[in-house]
């Protein structure tokens, strides 16, 4: 049995439907130590029975056997494997990897092995000392001669130490000085017992093997024996292969990115666009939200929200307005309301102490959408007692502080039992001042003049007091979502009143701005997307022959395409950490300068948008990886190595 057989290899290409025949049952031993040489005219099938061979090509009937196992029978896995532990591949036009070194050329087939990264390099550099590239090898392929070119090549067939070396017109594109050197090498490598197949269009090349083959129209024309082949010397392999380890596959990108920096940083420039005003805007967000929660709990109770009934009338002593205790039972029963209260307001109150009148602004009853921490001096109202507003003390008094204690008068006006409108008087205790608002009394209080004027006091608004601010909100579309009934239907029963409105109406505002922003930042986000696409598809079509090499030398589809995902993982993984990194810079600049203008951080980046945007980053640029890694590994190695 001898080490490769060939038996009965036919090959067809198929043009049109048309078969040409380009391989006619071949069948050919070849052993260990051989140096053969196939000879034979150009589009005779040489590189197609060389692919063949080396395991690129399974698409064939006949059989190539290794050691008596076939090598088509397995899986693709199978054929993977054989092409990287038993093959080692050498072309006319060298297929380095140009933004690789001398030396990381040698180790991409050793990225594959066991072995440790400094017994790996160790290795390569003995292979690079032996091809006499001992002090080249952290050139790049481009700074190289074509002599040299073809030497790396062979130290990088040699790396796995494979059983076979396959070279097609290993020395097509040399000089005749470099020719002959490569051709001891490549006689030394026989040597050393491993069978060395060479495809070559000059005789004088061939006369450099112990076996010179001719194919003439797809048939072995002529097999002779040019001298003995060297010793059948078998023995185990130094390497042993797997995969494309996760951090070797690392490392290449790694390694790509560096090579091609200018258009590496402009698709991170591009995706931290994106990512940026995505980071930014939710932190702005952040920001205004914070600062408006502020300042709205500065002006009012935040959990109190203020209910009247929804009427033509601009008359609050109206009936329409009047809160019935069914209203109050329906409010009761909103969930997380904790407290319902009745509350009056009326605009004809004027207050009068000795010679001095003011007309109220607003007159009201005390309740809980008012601060008490707006009352500068004293207390709120109890019985008989009233708060002022600071604006109509100081009418009264310069030092208005010193009021408190003092009587004052008022007159409100009402409607009594008949509905006539009349004029109740009494005298209230100021019981403090307050910096803005309105001016108050107790409902109790105001309940029981009204009855010793022969009125009564209908309650014209509810105050509602809700468990906790977060649940204000839905209170509040509650209340909002009640209609009138009969004709009215699409008509709202009740209108928020007082602060509690206003807090909504302007968290309806900055939503708006915010979902405007979001938009904008994800518009950006979708351009930069879109662009990663298009740099990665590029990318791919022009590193097919990378593809290929890579292929030829044992890596996997599954290789190929995590090859791709690995980089467009570090892209994603790069532009996020700068984006957030700017995005801080920058929040850290604009709050030096909101502080000292508006007294309030405006953007606050939590650490929660920042690993959103690190996390959006990373999966935009794996979809964005996902199809053109999908059409690398799809590639046909045959098809990214021929020449042209
Ligand atoms: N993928 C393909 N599809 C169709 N025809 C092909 C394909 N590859 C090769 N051929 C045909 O098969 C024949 C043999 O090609 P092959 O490349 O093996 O020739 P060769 O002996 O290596 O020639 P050369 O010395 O010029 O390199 C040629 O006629 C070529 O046109
Ligand atoms: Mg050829």
């Amino acid at each position: 049995m001898s080490f490769l057989e060939l038996k009965n290899i036919k090959k067809s290409f198929f043009l049109n439907k048309k078969e040409f025949q380009v391989l006619k049952d071949i069948s050919l031993n070849f052993d260990r130590g051989e140096f053969v040489s196939i000879l034979g005219e150009s589009g005779g099938g040489k590189t197609t029975l060389l692919n063949i061979i080396g395991g690129l090509d399974s698409q064939y009937e006949g059989d190539v056997l290794l050691n008596g196992q076939s090598v088509k029978s397995g899986s693709e896995k199978g054929l993977d494997a054989y092409r990287s532990k038993t093959i080692g591949f050498i072309f006319q036009s060298f297929h380095l990897i140009s933004h690789l070194t001398v030396l990381q050329n040698v180790l991409i087939p050793l990225e594959m092995s066991s072995m440790s990264r400094s017994q790996r390099t160790k290795r390569a550099k003995e292979l690079l000392t032996q091809v006499g590239l001992g002090d080249q090898m952290d050139k790049h392929p481009g700074q190289l001669s074509g002599g040299q070119k073809q030497r790396v090549a062979i130290a990088r067939a040699l790396a796995n130490d494979p059983d076979i070396i396959i070279a097609d017109e290993p020395t097509g594109a040399l000089d005749s000085q470099n020719t002959n050197e490569i051709l001891e090498i490549l006689e030394k490598i026989s040597q050393q017992g491993k069978l060395v197949i060479a495809v070559t269009h000059s005789d004088q090349v061939a006369e450099y093997g112990t076996r010179v083959i001719h194919l003439v129209d797809g048939q072995v024309d002529s097999d002779k024996q040019l001298r003995d082949k060297a010793d059948d010397v078998k023995k185990d392999s130094k390497v042993t292969i797997n995969h494309l380890s996760f951090m070797d596959n690392f490392m290449m990108a790694m390694n790509h990115m560096r090579y091609y920096l200018g258009r590496n940083l402009l698709i991170i420039f591009g995706l931290m666009i994106g990512i940026f005003s995505v980071v930014f805007m939710l932190g702005l967000g952040n920001g205004v939200t914070g600062y408006m929660n502020h300042e709205m709990n500065k002006l009012a109770n935040p959990t109190a929200i203020q209910v009247s009934k929804n009427s033509t009338s601009n008359d609050p002593q109206m009936s329409e307005f009047t809160m019935k205790e069914k209203d109050l039972n329906t409010f009761k029963k909103i969930k997380n309301v904790k407290k319902v209260e009745k509350g009056y307001f009326a605009d004809t109150v004027k207050l009068s102490n000795g010679k001095k009148n003011v007309t109220a602004q607003l007159f009201q009853t005390w309740n809980e959408t008012i601060k008490e921490d707006d009352i500068t001096t004293g207390n709120k109202p109890g019985k008989d007692e009233v708060v002022l507003v600071k604006n109509d003390a100081k009418t009264f008094k310069k030092d208005y502080k010193k009021l408190v204690g003092k009587k004052i008068t008022l007159y409100i006006g009402a409607l009594d039992k008949n509905k006539r409108p009349i004029q109740i008087e009494k005298e209230f205790t100021v019981s403090g001042i307050l910096k803005g608002g309105t001016t108050s009394v107790d409902y109790q209080t105001l309940k029981t003049l009204y009855a010793a004027n022969n009125a009564t006091l209908d309650p014209n608004f509810a105050t509602l007091k809700v468990n906790s601010t977060p649940n204000v909100k839905a209170v509040q579309t509650k209340i909002k979502d009640f209609k009138m009934t009969k004709d009215k239907k699409k008509v709202a029963k009740y209108t928020l009143a007082g602060v509690g409105a206003l807090i909504d109406t302007l968290t309806t505002y900055i939503n708006l701005a915010f979902y405007l922003l979001a938009a904008i930042a994800g518009i950006s986000l979708l351009v930069s997307a879109i662009m990663i696409i298009v740099v990665l598809y590029i990318s791919v079509s022009e590193r097919t022959q990378e593809i290929g090499i890579l292929r030829a030398i044992g890596a996997r589809r599954k290789d190929i395409r995590n090859l791709f995902i690995s980089e467009a993982f570090l892209l994603g993984l790069i532009s996020s950490l700068l984006s957030v990194g700017f995005a801080y810079i920058l929040q850290a600049l604009a709050n030096n300068a909101s502080q000292s203008a508006i007294g309030t951080a405006i953007i606050q980046v939590s650490a929660g948008n920042a690993i959103f945007g690190i996390v959006v980053s990373v999966v935009i640029a794996l979809l964005a990886a996902l199809a053109p890694s999908r059409r690398a590994a799809k590639l046909d190695p045959r098809d990214t190595l021929t020449n042209e």
